[in-house]
């Protein structure tokens, strides 16, 4: 790679402390004028949807996620209202728990336990996680997100005798996930087991006149805060759902409202040379030539940011995973989005990154201040740990270049409010730059509602089962003849793998008849 080469596709924007190095991508001759038509209809398509167009057809919704960091850019009074008014409570709810007025039953809140799940989960784990420590958290943050009872269980010992200091935070916009739900409600129950009031302790952000705020307001929860539908779940860090969790561990939430604003500013510029959205988009156009023919693999070499690649994951394979185009047409798009961090991984999946299948692109996240503070030596040739981690940086880099791999390096200068929510809102419109180049919806999630109803019928055939055993005490019978009984034949596969859990749960009352070959046994209730 020839030094001028490097500097024609790197991009520099110093007033951000942000570079994006494409060097690393084979672009073919003509690619970026070939495009150039597509890439502007792009920008015009963004446009349209930040000035409040239908952007999200199938569900007839604006997408304003980018109204949040600059109210004045939502294209009505009403709605910029409400974005002003949402951080002034906020700031209000913060400075309350904080000062220790709003406080639990056994005195100020010490600990904060996050109950949503997706993008009303993904995004306040990742900024926590990025910007947090021991050293400045105002507040320790638990999460439940998951209906994983086990998981719920490890997350409440942590909390063991200090639920009374605990705030909860239930995060849903459609305020009815299953998942959310059940989390709320065994959160709730181990708060009256410690004999304290749940209501006291809590906190509903999600849509007006949703199930979950009806109950916020039913049982008089402490605040109620609002979540819009023309915000998607995966692009609503800077929005409620994930400023309050920020706020309250401390984080400065204008300078990440402010590095978002910034970042849409330059990623709005029309020159695509000069935008890194655009230039993203066009990488991920090339590289998987727009059809998702290779993976994401996102490399930050930055704890802080090991969870970065997960957010991501879902931003992208959320938005851009979809069966149909916009005109209707199957095109079953998508690109898969994995990763963790190095140098650690280094030592886990770059072996066959470099040596085996050629399925993937990386996107190097490079971080350019070590730490606060100096570092010692770690070498005789004076070296230090930092240095290691930016020499393993580099070395993948060539190592992969060399064997035709591409690679895209983000450069920010350390990670602060301010980059962390540059990164967000450089995603987020790379994410739907691309998308329109490809011609799809990227802001609604058929697959994860049809995912929801498939549980739906599962449970219902679970309770269908279940009752029928119930009124057989206490005779055992074979998963066929439940199937027969309970007109499900055709599932008894299903039927099958329902009992043999259940049978491996005292609560549930079924049990397994013999243990020989389990397809062959019976079960029966008891
Ligand atoms: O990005 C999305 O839309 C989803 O991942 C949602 O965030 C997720 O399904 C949770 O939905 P809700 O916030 O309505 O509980």
């Amino acid at each position: 790679m020839s030094w001028n080469t490097f500097k024609q596709h790197y991009l520099s924007i110093n007033e951000l402390d942000f570079a994006l190095d494409y060097s690393r991508i084979r672009f073919p001759d003509g690619f970026f004028q070939a495009n150039e038509e597509k890439v502007q209809s792009a920008f015009s398509a963004m446009d349209a949807l930040e000035a409040g167009s239908i952007a999200n057809p199938d569900e007839g919704r604006q997408v304003g996620h980018y109204w949040l960091r600059n109210a004045e850019l939502a294209p009505d009074a009403e709605t910029q209202k409400a974005i002003t008014e949402a951080l002034g409570s906020i700031d209000a709810i913060v400075k309350d728990v904080h000062s220790g007025s709003c406080a639990g039953d056994k005195g100020s809140f010490k600990n904060l336990l996050i109950i949503g799940i997706g993008g009303s989960a993904l995004g306040p784990q990742f900024v926590a996680d990025a910007l947090g420590g021991p050293k400045n958290d105002r507040i320790n943050t638990f999460y439940f997100d998951n209906t994983d009872p086990d998981g719920m269980d490890r997350t409440l010992d942590h909390l063991d005798g200090q639920l009374g200091q605990t705030l909860s935070v239930v995060i849903s916009k459609s305020g009815g996930t299953a998942e959310t739900r059940n989390g709320m409600l065994e959160a709730k129950y181990a708060y009256e087991k410690a004999g304290l009031d749940f209501a006291k302790h809590a906190i509903a952000i999600t849509g007006e006149g949703s199930k979950l705020d009806t109950i916020a307001v039913e049982e008089n929860w402490l605040y109620r805060l609002p979540m819009w539908d023309w915000v998607g779940g995966r692009t609503s860090e800077l929005a409620t759902v994930g400023l309050l969790p920020a706020a309250l561990q401390g984080i400065n939430i204008v300078d990440l409202l402010n590095g978002a604003k910034a970042m849409d500013a330059i990623t709005r510029v029309k020159e695509t040379r000069k935008n890194p959205a655009a230039l993203l988009a066009l990488s991920w156009y090339h590289a998987t030539e727009g059809k998702g023919s290779k993976d994401m693999v996102i490399l930050p070499y930055k704890d802080r940011l090991v969870l970065f690649s997960k957010y991501l994951q879902q931003l992208i394979m959320e938005s851009l995973g979809k069966e149909k185009d916009l005109d209707g047409n199957v095109v079953n798009q998508g690109i898969a989005v994995y990763g963790n961090k190095g140098s650690t991984d280094q030592h886990a999946y770059v072996q066959q990154l470099r040596e085996g299948v050629h399925n993937f692109f990386v996107t190097f996240i490079e971080v350019l201040t070590d730490r606060e503070g100096n570092s010692i030596s770690v070498d005789e040739a004076g070296n230090s740990t930092g240095d290691y981690l930016h020499g393993f940086y580099l070395g993948t880099r060539e190592a992969l270049d060399e064997k035709g791999r591409e690679t895209l390096t983000v450069t920010i200068k350390e990670v602060n409010a301010q980059a962390i929510g540059q990164l967000i809102a450089l995603f987020e419109r790379a994410v739907g730059l691309y998308a329109h180049l490809i011609n799809i919806n990227a802001y609604h999630q058929p697959g994860v509602e049809a995912g929801k109803k498939a549980a739906t019928n599962i449970l219902n055939m679970k309770k269908a089962v279940c009752d029928l055993l119930e009124k057989e005490t206490p005779s055992p019978l074979s998963v066929e003849s439940i199937a027969e009984k309970t007109s499900l034949k055709n599932n008894e596969e299903l039927i099958f793998k329902t009992l043999y859990r259940l049978a491996h749960n005292p609560s549930s009352n079924i049990h397994i008849s013999s243990d020989k070959n389990p397809t062959e046994a019976e079960f029966y209730y008891q």
